[in-house]
């Protein structure tokens, strides 16, 4: 099973719509997808429309089995909530006195067999859930938002990346989406180029802006439900058929 950990400290460049749109696109490419929404903000199940009464924070702590932890979500799309049970969560795992980290990577495990590829979704900012998130991943996707300087965040946000990969040296930053992308702005076209030439073939091709994108949540569609024809359609597609040729499972 592919561990792709959707992460940037940077709030609102994208995470959750990448996330979201990714495991839809995923799962209509008939992989089998288990979507993890590793936020407190708990967007992943309204953006697709779907009701959870459990989810992560009970699987972890054991309140409920791992198979009805799951939400089936779209044919071959399971989604394990988050939300604001995931505070209680959090406050447990700093209490730990130690192996806090590896909570959740735990957790998942028995998850393993069953799925091609775990997306996980995370809050913007740096905590314990985050933390927890990249423990269990081995591929990181950034989304870098082109609408503002973003180079130096995702500098430090590697720093940090790296501080884990001391102790988890399978993880690595696999992926740098842009996202926001509008080619009639100028900055827009500086910074993809400022990231393609310190980041080379790590970056992915961009994400447009596309109001499509943002209109979807509110249907409780993905963008290949909502407006399969839209610009945002088709750049996520492009986004599943790198990650499914980059088959290192
Ligand atoms: N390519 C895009 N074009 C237009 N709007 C977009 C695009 N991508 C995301 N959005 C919108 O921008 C807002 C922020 O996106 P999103 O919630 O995915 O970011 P996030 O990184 O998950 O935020 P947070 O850090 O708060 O979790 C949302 O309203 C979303 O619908
Ligand atoms: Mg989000």
């Amino acid at each position: 099973m592919r561990k792709i950990a959707v992460a940037l400290s940077k709030g609102g460049v994208g995470k959750t719509t990448t996330a979201v749109n990714l495991a839809a696109g995923l799962a209509l490419a008939g992989q089998r997808v288990l979507l993890v929404d590793v936020d407190t903000q708990g967007q992943v199940t309204k953006a697709l429309g779907v009701q959870a009464m459990l989810g992560l924070a009970d699987l972890v702590t054991g309140e409920t089995t791992p198979a009805e932890a799951l939400l089936p979500a779209r044919e071959r799309l399971a989604v394990l909530a988050g939300g604001r049970a995931l505070a209680g969560l959090k406050r447990q795992i700093t209490r730990r006195d130690f192996g806090g980290e590896q909570v959740l990577a735990e957790a998942l495990t028995v998850y393993e067999d069953q799925f091609d590829f775990a997306i996980l979704d995370t809050a913007p900012g740096w905590d314990a859930l985050t933390v927890n998130a990249l423990f269990y991943a081995h591929e990181v996707l950034a989304p870098v938002s082109l609408e503002v300087l973003t180079l130096q965040g995702l500098i430090e946000f590697g720093t940090s990346l790296a501080a884990i990969q001391k102790y988890h040296p399978a993880l690595h930053l696999a992926y740098i989406l842009p996202t926001f992308f509008d080619r009639r702005v100028r900055k827009s076209a500086e910074i993809l180029e400022q990231l393609q030439s310190h980041y080379g073939e790590q970056v992915c091709a961009p994400v447009r802006y596309s109001v499509r994108l943002s209109e979807a949540p509110g249907y409780g569609q993905s963008i290949f439900e909502f407006a399969p024809h839209s610009p945002g359609a088709e750049d996520y597609q492009a986004l599943v058929e790198r990650i499914t040729r980059d088959d290192r499972a």
